[in-house]
């Protein structure tokens, strides 16, 4: 079958690195390396897309700094889920006023999800003077273009155009760490969550090919990286749109084929997506972590028929029951939404006793953010802020409660974990996760960084688990 998607032609991102290449000897020709400055907000796939950013940035040459007053280049790369994000931006924005001062030639880009809607592109058009360069995240792929139009003609660029949006192959990538990797699979989303902004600042549901998924897998692998993520707003939604008869647990199966003593993990799945077939895949892949991140948003369903998450309660539940008959150990994290316009009493007790029902490993809690033209945003909205923080701290209270209860439940338990970084403090010095992506503190030597641990479970609370290393000898 035909596969019907809009696909960046590979020597069109030929030119852009080439592109690169021509900005590289302008770049150094003073003798000095260029250093970049790539800030990141938000999501999962947002930090993909900044090693994308990355990836053009050291091909131009550039080297990178944390510290705005050494930067030749500064990219922003911003979200749009909730105001908050957005205020943080602007106010980092902003405060970039001081390091332009004091190095005139700094281009300032700022790019992502908070300037593809046409609002926010124009208060940084009329507000933000210090702003070179703005573009989308459909844009994203012409980069280097962008930045050598803003540094020929001297002028300010904005491409942020409506945009269903592309897939681009072949961008070379800087990635951040050596251990875990962001594998996206998919972009967009398709299903307009009434709340949500993402459908319309990421376009349309759009995979890879699979052969393109799996050879970057396999490249990853050969590298060493042991922790690979699948990324997708609604990852269990992939291949639905290639017509090739490959679903998303057909791909995992496909990567757990790959050689090789790694994780496969993913994110994030839509519960309307989550297939028995699903579960089943992650019980018998051996390489797939047993986690699932299955944001259920609300646990009543006259809100969830308001937010159009096109699944009920009980349907939901169900499937969690399911998803753990075939994996007892399953890890089960979720998001929900305090504060939905018209949240009553009832709504959210029956929110609350979801939670109690289901007991996640851990919940990402978030009180209700009016997106610009969403159709929640014109909702009645009758509840104050203060009613909804109310209700905001009852659930927090309760998810870590839940969480600190299971934590316990680890404690005497062997578990094999892949250390993963250093925590850069006191006696616990090394941060590693069990396959079901809990956090494990350790005490260790730097050399284990990379590797897979055989730990006792030692402690535990709300936040993290502690263990040791179980040696030969016991
Ligand atoms: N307000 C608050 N939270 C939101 N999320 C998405 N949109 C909004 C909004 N407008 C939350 C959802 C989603 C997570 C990534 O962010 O819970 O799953
Ligand atoms: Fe937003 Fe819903 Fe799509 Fe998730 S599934 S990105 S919440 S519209």
């Amino acid at each position: 079958m035909k596969v019907e998607r809009k696909t960046i032609p590979q020597e069109e991102i030929e030119r852009q690195v080439q592109i690169c290449h021509v900005l590289f000897d302008r770049l150094t020709a003073g003798g000095v390396q260029p250093l970049a400055l790539v800030d990141t907000y938000g999501c999962q796939q947002n930090e993909a897309d900044s090693e994308k950013l990355r990836g053009y940035l050291r091909e131009m040459g550039c080297g990178f700094t944390e510290d705005e007053f050494q930067a030749d280049i500064i990219v922003v790369n911003t979200c749009a889920v909730r105001e908050h994000a957005e205020m943080r931006v602007l106010g980092n924005v902003g405060a970039l006023n001081h390091s332009k001062k004091a190095r005139p030639g700094q281009i300032i880009a700022v790019c992502g999800c908070m300037v593809q809607q046409p609002h926010m592109a124009e208060k940084l058009k009329k507000s933000y003077p210090i702003v070179d360069l703005v573009f989308g995240p459909h844009e994203l792929w012409r980069f280097p273009e962008l930045l050598q139009t803003v540094m020929d003609r001297h002028k300010r660029i904005f491409a942020a155009e409506k945009n269903d949006g592309a897939v681009a192959e072949g961008i070379p990538m800087a990635r951040d760490g050596r251990v875990k990797a962001w594998l996206s699979v998919m972009y967009g989303c398709n299903n307009f969550c009434t709340y949500c902004v993402v459908p319309y600042v990421r376009g349309r549901e759009r995979s890879r090919l699979p052969e393109e998924v799996i050879r970057e897998a396999e490249a990853l692998v050969q590298a060493g990286y042991k922790d690979i993520t699948l990324l997708g707003q609604n990852v269990n939604s992939y291949g639905k749109d290639l017509g090739l008869d490959v679903d998303f647990a057909d791909l995992i199966r496909r990567v757990n084929a790959i050689p090789g003593d790694f994780l496969i993990r993913f994110m994030t799945s839509h519960p309307k997506d989550a297939t028995e077939k699903l579960f089943r895949t992650m019980a018998e892949c051996e390489k797939c972590a047993h986690h699932i991140h299955l944001p259920v948003q609300s646990g009543s369903n006259r809100i969830l028929k308001a937010m159009n998450r096109s699944y009920t309660r009980e349907k939901y539940l169900e499937e969690a029951a399911k998803a753990r008959e075939w994996m007892p150990d399953l890890v089960l994290t979720t998001d929900i939404i305090v504060g939905f316009p018209g949240e009553t009493d009832e709504d959210f007790a029956e929110t609350l006793s979801l939670c109690e029902e289901v007991r996640y490993d851990a919940m990402f809690t978030f009180i209700y953010s009016p997106r610009v033209g969403t159709p929640a945003a014109s909702m009645p909205d009758p509840y104050t802020r203060e009613e909804k923080q109310k209700h905001f701290d009852a659930l927090t209270e309760l998810a870590n409660r839940i969480s600190a209860e299971k934590h316990l439940q680890y404690i005497g338990t062997r578990q094999r974990v892949l250390v993963d970084g250093e925590t850069g403090r006191g006696e616990y010095n090394l941060s590693a996760r069990t396959n079901g992506g809990r956090l494990v503190h350790l005490q260790g030597d730097s050399a284990l960084i990379g590797r897979f641990l055989e730990v006792e479970i030692t402690g535990g609370n709300t936040w993290a688990l502690y263990g040791k290393e179980v040696t030969e000898d016991g």
